[in-house]
């Protein structure tokens, strides 16, 4: 049965879920059938009348509520859409039960969340049923963890179709700049830190399929330290976001059933100084997690940071940029550099475009997709079809020898 839109955004009313009203309407197809929604109606209006004065289209745009607890709305919501991307975090709170909804009625689903471990729980509780139905349910669908997840996969694809090998290993540096952190992604740090997560988001493997965990771990834990790296000639220090991208990339690795190892880093500069703002930037970001474990420094913290519904200022947003510089060995000596970048801020304009890029994939592009199903990841379903939809919205994606 045909169902009523080809794509649903929920979550349509927060700070990035804004900025996606105005990338679809500049984006869908006009053939596209889409929608918002969100739980509160007089919110989605005022967000739909604020865009459609840049583009009238989306005076049209219809308007769906349906609160994240409210499990029949969610099932109507399910039940009317091929594919829904939602943006209502912290996920772990509001996004349960919109995924099972989704689950229930086949509708494909994506979202930009980080938080690992919820992650691994709608992997236990959906991935099996999703599989036998053909359903696509696809967290992760922006900084974190596009750049690393389809970095990794060219470099993949690149090694064989070159050089008839595999990677071995594989490490990116991270450049990034401006924007700056959203009240909707700290409240996600938050809740994660205060539901005491902390152990499963240690865990190098936690989004790995069984029977897919080397037995050598220990050497896949998130560095800690600064080193300097003869690859990229720089000095390279603790990413914040590696604990999050790199599960994913790893989940990535085993579903295709490859064994590459895979880490991350931030970028510093080739100068001693870079070295030693490299470690004590590692040093200073391992203390200020460990602070916020102590609830009254949390509490003090949450007074002093951006709320939900907030985040960085246009003026900041416009200065925003990033460069995921991935490089690829094979055990036979051949090396692959790629490179995934964009001139807009990794947050907010750089993930509005890789979730709605993703979304759209899914609703406009479903034949010429990977035949993946489950709960998996962005370069697992959607593979060479994202990166063909980034190169056409602007953003770098290359790789070179
Ligand atoms: N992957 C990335 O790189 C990346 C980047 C940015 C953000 N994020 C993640 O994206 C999420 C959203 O970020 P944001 O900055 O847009 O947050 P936000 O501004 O706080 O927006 C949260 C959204 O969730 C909705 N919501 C809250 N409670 C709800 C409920 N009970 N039922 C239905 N909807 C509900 C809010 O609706 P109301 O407006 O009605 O309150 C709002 O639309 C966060 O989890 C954040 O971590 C990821």
């Amino acid at each position: 049965m045909r169902k009523t839109f080809d794509l649903i955004l929920y979550g349509a009313t927060g700070f990035v879920g804004q900025q996606a009203i105005a990338y679809l309407a500049s984006r869908a197809d006009s053939s596209t059938r889409w929608a918002i929604a969100g739980r509160s109606l007089a919110k989605m209006e005022a967000a739909r009348d604020t865009e459609a004065k840049r583009h009238p289209s989306v005076q049209d745009i219809p308007i769906i509520v349906a609160d994240a607890q409210d499990e029949s709305a969610l099932a109507e919501l399910a039940s009317s859409a091929r594919v829904v991307l939602s943006c209502a975090g912290p996920y772990a709170l509001y996004g349960s039960k919109l995924v099972a909804a989704c689950v229930a009625k086949q509708t494909h689903y994506c979202d930009i969340t980080g938080e690992t471990p919820w992650i691994r729980q709608m992997i236990d509780a959906h991935h099996e049923q999703a599989l036998g139905d053909g359903t696509r349910i696809v967290p992760g669908c922006g900084f974190d963890s596009v750049p690393s997840d389809l970095g990794t996969y060219l470099l993949m694809r690149e090694m064989k179709n070159r050089f008839g090998e595999d990677c071995t290993t594989i490490k990116a540096a991270f450049t990034l700049g401006g924007g700056g952190l959203n009240g909707g992604t700290l409240a996600s740090v938050m809740n994660m830190i205060e539901s005491k997560q902390s152990k499963a988001l240690n865990n190098p493997f936690l989004l790995n399929p069984a029977g897919t965990v080397p037995k050598d771990v220990a050497a896949h834990r998130d560095p800690l330290g600064a080193h300097h790296d003869a690859d990229f000639k720089a000095w390279l220090g603790l990413f914040v976001m590696g604990p999050v991208n790199t599960r994913v990339v790893r989940r990535s690795l085993a579903l295709r059933g490859q064994t590459a190892s895979y880490q991350e880093y931030l970028r510093f500069g080739r100068s001693l100084a870079a070295g030693a703002v490299a470690a004590s930037f590692g040093v200073g970001s391992k203390i200020s997690m460990g602070m916020l474990a102590f609830s009254p420094v949390r509490k003090m913290a949450q007074r002093m940071i951006p709320q939900p519904g907030e985040g960085p200022s246009p003026a900041s947003m416009a200065r925003g940029f990033f460069k995921a510089e991935l490089i690829g060995h094979s055990a036979q000596g051949h090396k692959l550099r790629a490179v995934i970048g964009d001139s807009l801020d990794a947050g907010n304009g750089a993930t509005v475009k890789m979730m709605c890029e993703s979304a759209l994939a899914m609703a406009e592009n479903e034949s010429k997709l990977p035949k993946a199903a489950g709960v998996i990841t962005p370069s697992v379903a959607f593979g060479d079809a994202l990166e063909k939809r980034l190169l056409s919205a602007g953003m770098r994606v290359e790789v070179s020898e």
